[in-house]
């Protein structure tokens, strides 16, 4: 029946030879703060022993048709520097951005963003919610990556609603007055059907940016789902406490969440190795989980429209969080950190006719490996390997396609994956906490940022040795001591500090070419 509808439908389009050589289509989609924590990343890629069994449907069976990244790490664990580096392909000591308020194109260079490639190669790109980081930080999404007017989502009725941490809005209340990331997900379905013909009929295929809000705090969703979530079933984290031993640098003091009215002032002021009472942090991990469970919810409405347009395999589908969520672990909130809890974060991507039966890799990835990846996976121009200096080129990549995984997932792969996250100490020096994920330890050294050249990891040359963390997963895979002063581990130590210093472009897979 299908095939004759398609048959009938492309001979009235006259497009039958054009419709075989269609370019695919892109759906790009985002959300805010979500750690791998959903069904296709349980066990070995997300092991807990105290959550409970996510239900996240929709997101389990896209990564059951996707290459699922078990292990993909964010750039830096705060959303505008990991989103600008995801979106141009670039590290943050490229885009120069670490704040919520630098623009890439002022501070880093006028760099190609993923949308704007798939724009300068014929797309019609469209974004909706959050994508860049809105306001100053992408000088307001960054109009040149799209070739329509952005979208967000307004609600007066909940930009007025008081700033609790979470809540589980009545069913009566969502009708009436529909969740943000609900009017997104309208517009996403309108957006798609909208496109649709063109793509269809390969005079334009589309390039669609859905980015949630959610579980971004506040916690705020339809009441509904914390059905699956009972009280008696949420369970406390067993490591509540600061690592042993962790340089007090590494702390963040989660001001963030403690800027919510239930939280602010009355469970003291985030000090390294104190944390929210029990009753507190119940609360809060049973409310984040609820939270993925919505996001998961509109994710799958978003998905099912293209299978209900007939585009289903004629489209790419990427979906990452922005970064990972520490919810009680380590006695930690929210991201800002370098540890495994902040840097590991959700990836998977769709292609047609390559990852139809599901591909599980757990190689280290990157979040900079997304765009070569899309444009890899699309047939357009490769995106090259950026040079060491690439400030003043215009199209390049930090990172490598992972097409070659969606073959052979289990193929040599790259040896580390980078992240960095600065902070600043009581007298206003400013640190660089330089972090590198390896198949078995996280290595993480501090160094004083205003004495690193730019670019920073120049070889050769040897910084002052910091404050430094070592945590070896085989033996505490949920960071639990940092060994770096345990003489047992002094040769590690020593390995580790060369190869965060020769960087990323050393850590390649091996047969990827260097520039
Ligand atoms: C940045 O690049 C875009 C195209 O990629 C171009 O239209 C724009 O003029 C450039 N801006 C500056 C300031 O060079
Ligand atoms: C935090 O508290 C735990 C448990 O009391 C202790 O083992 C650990 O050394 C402390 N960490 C720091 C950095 O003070
Ligand atoms: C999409 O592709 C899969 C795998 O090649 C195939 O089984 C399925 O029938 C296709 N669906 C449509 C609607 O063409």
């Amino acid at each position: 029946m299908k095939g004759v509808t398609l048959l009938v439908g492309c001979i009235a389009a006259l497009s039958c030879f054009a419709s075989a050589a269609r370019r695919k289509n892109v759906l790009f989609l985002v959300s805010d703060d979500m750690r791998p924590q959903l069904g296709a990343y349980a066990g070995r890629h997300f092991p807990s022993r105290v959550s409970p069994k996510m239900h996240t449907p929709n997101l389990d069976a896209l990564a059951s048709r996707s290459l699922l990244l078990g292990r993909a790490y964010v750039q830096q664990a705060v959303c505008s520097p990991s989103r600008t580096s995801l979106l141009t392909g670039r590290r943050p000591d490229t885009t120069h951005v670490h704040d919520l308020i630098a623009y890439f194109r002022r501070v880093g260079g006028n760099f190609t963003t993923i949308p704007q490639y798939f724009k300068e190669h014929g797309y019609a790109t469209v974004g909706m919610g959050k994508i860049f980081h809105p306001g100053m930080a992408s000088g307001h999404d960054d109009p040149v990556s799209w070739t329509e007017k952005y979208f967000h989502a307004h609600s007066k009725y909940w930009s007025k609603y008081p700033r609790y941490s979470w809540y589980a809005a009545k069913e009566s209340e969502v009708e009436k007055h529909p969740l943000l990331d609900d009017i997104t997900a309208d517009h996403a379905v309108a957006t798609l059907k909208r496109l649709a013909p063109a793509a269809r009929s390969a005079e334009r295929p589309f390039f669609v940016a859905v980015g949630f809000h959610r579980p971004h705090l506040p916690f705020f969703f339809p009441a509904r789902f914390l059905k699956y979530y009972p009280e008696a079933e949420i369970r406390l984290p067993d490591n509540a406490y600061a690592p042993v031993d962790l340089p007090e640098i590494a702390w963040s003091n989660f001001d963030e969440l403690r800027s919510y009215v239930d939280v602010k002032n009355k469970y003291g002021y985030g000090a390294i190795n104190t944390t929210l009472p029990p009753s507190k942090v119940l609360q809060l991990r049973r409310a984040y989980y609820a939270t993925i469970s919505y996001v998961d919810s509109l994710v799958g409405r978003v998905v099912a429209t293209l299978d209900e347009l007939g585009l289903a395999n004629d489209t790419i589908i990427s979906f990452w969080g922005d970064h990972g969520w520490q919810l009680g672990e380590h006695g930690e909130w929210c991201k800002h950190t370098d540890f495994e809890l902040a840097t590991h974060a959700p990836m998977m991507v769709r292609v047609p006719g390559e990852t139809d039966g599901g591909v599980v890799t757990d190689r280290l990835t990157e979040f900079v490996d997304l765009f070569p990846t899309l444009a890899d996976a699309a047939g357009l121009p490769p995106v090259p390997l950026c040079p060491r200096d690439s400030s003043a080129v215009r199209t390049c990549a930090e990172g490598v396609s992972l097409v070659p995984l969606m073959r052979a997932p289990a193929r040599r792969w790259k040896a580390a994956a980078f992240s960095q996250f600065p902070r600043m100490d009581v007298g206003s020096n400013v640190y660089m906490g330089y972090s590198m994920r390896t198949e078995r330890y996280r290595y993480t050294e501090w160094m004083a940022y205003e004495d690193l050249p730019t670019p920073h990891r120049l070889p050769g040359k040897v910084y002052p040795r910091g404050h430094v963390e070592l945590y070896d997963h085989d033996v505490d895979p949920d960071e639990n001591v940092n060994s770096a002063a345990d003489r047992a581990y002094s040769a590690v130590v020593a390995r580790l500090h060369e190869a965060l210093l020769a960087g990323w472009r050393a850590a390649l897979p091996p047969d990827v070419t260097r520039t």
